[in-house]
């Protein structure tokens, strides 16, 4: 028996290559990470700009939705419906806001006006007669001698009041026929309600004009 036993190959190998695996992994233990080769972590200022954005486009969306709400949401609405559920503004309502805001501070909120310089609506003729009349006042303002309810006004000038030039209102056309709706029908008066279509027709026909006169007026039915 002096043939020595067949050394299992795998056990040479391993004996062998001990060295070789040694310094292998010395070498990579011992390597520097190359500068630029690694991960870093998210910059922080990123962060924060992604958070800023996510928590924008939560505001954004709860302003914006159009008050949608999924429990509420019918796919099956009628656009059509819906808008006929939607008043139109009522004229006198609006009128009545806009009296206040302009016409009051002279005519005052009572329509009564102010003795001697502005005069009252309530129970005016000018206010609840002609149609063709009291649109043109509003429009286009009024100056000089008027006589209203008997007594005669000239001490100041009514403004024009339409989207005409030289008005410093502006107002539309259906706004002013709110307003002329809203004082045909209030301070006791009970006058026909105005058009919007009226007072455009109007507008039309007298495009950009001064101030009307009493005797201007009065030739007009
Ligand atoms: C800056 C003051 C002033 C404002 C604002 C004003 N008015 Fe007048 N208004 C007058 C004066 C002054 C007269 C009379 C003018 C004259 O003497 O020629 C008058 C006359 C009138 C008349 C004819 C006379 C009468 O009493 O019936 C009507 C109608 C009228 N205004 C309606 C309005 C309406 C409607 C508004 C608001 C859209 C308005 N006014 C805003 C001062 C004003």
């Amino acid at each position: 028996m002096s043939a020595r036993d067949p050394v299992d190959p795998r056990l040479e190998q391993a004996g062998a290559s001990d060295d070789s695996l040694l310094t292998a992994h010395e070498k990579l233990l011992g390597r520097k990470p190359e500068d630029g080769a690694h991960y870093r972590l998210l910059p922080l200022a990123l962060l924060f700009v992604f958070s800023g954005l996510i928590f924008y486009a939560g505001t954004y969306l709860n302003h914006f939705s159009g008050h949608y709400n999924a429990a509420i949401f019918d796919e099956n609405a009628h656009p059509a419906s819906t808008a006929a559920a939607v008043p139109k503004g009522d004229p006198m309502v609006i009128g009545k806001k806009n009296f206040e805001l302009v016409c009051a501070t002279c005519h005052q909120t009572t329509g009564l006006g102010v003795a001697g310089v502005y005069p009252p609506l309530a129970g005016s003729e000018w206010a609840t007669g002609s149609e063709e009349r009291v649109i043109r006042i509003v429009l286009y303002g009024l100056k000089g001698p008027i006589k209203v309810k008997g007594t005669d006004f000239n001490a100041a000038a009514m403004p024009a009041v339409g989207r005409v030039a030289g008005s410093g209102y502006n107002w539309s056309d259906d706004r002013i026929a709110a307003v002329l709706t809203y004082i045909r029908a209030s301070f006791g008066n009970k006058a026909s309600a105005i058009t919007p279509e009226q007072v455009a027709a109007i507008h039309t026909k007298e495009g950009d004009r001064k101030e009307w006169s009493q005797d201007e007026l009065l030739k007009i039915p």
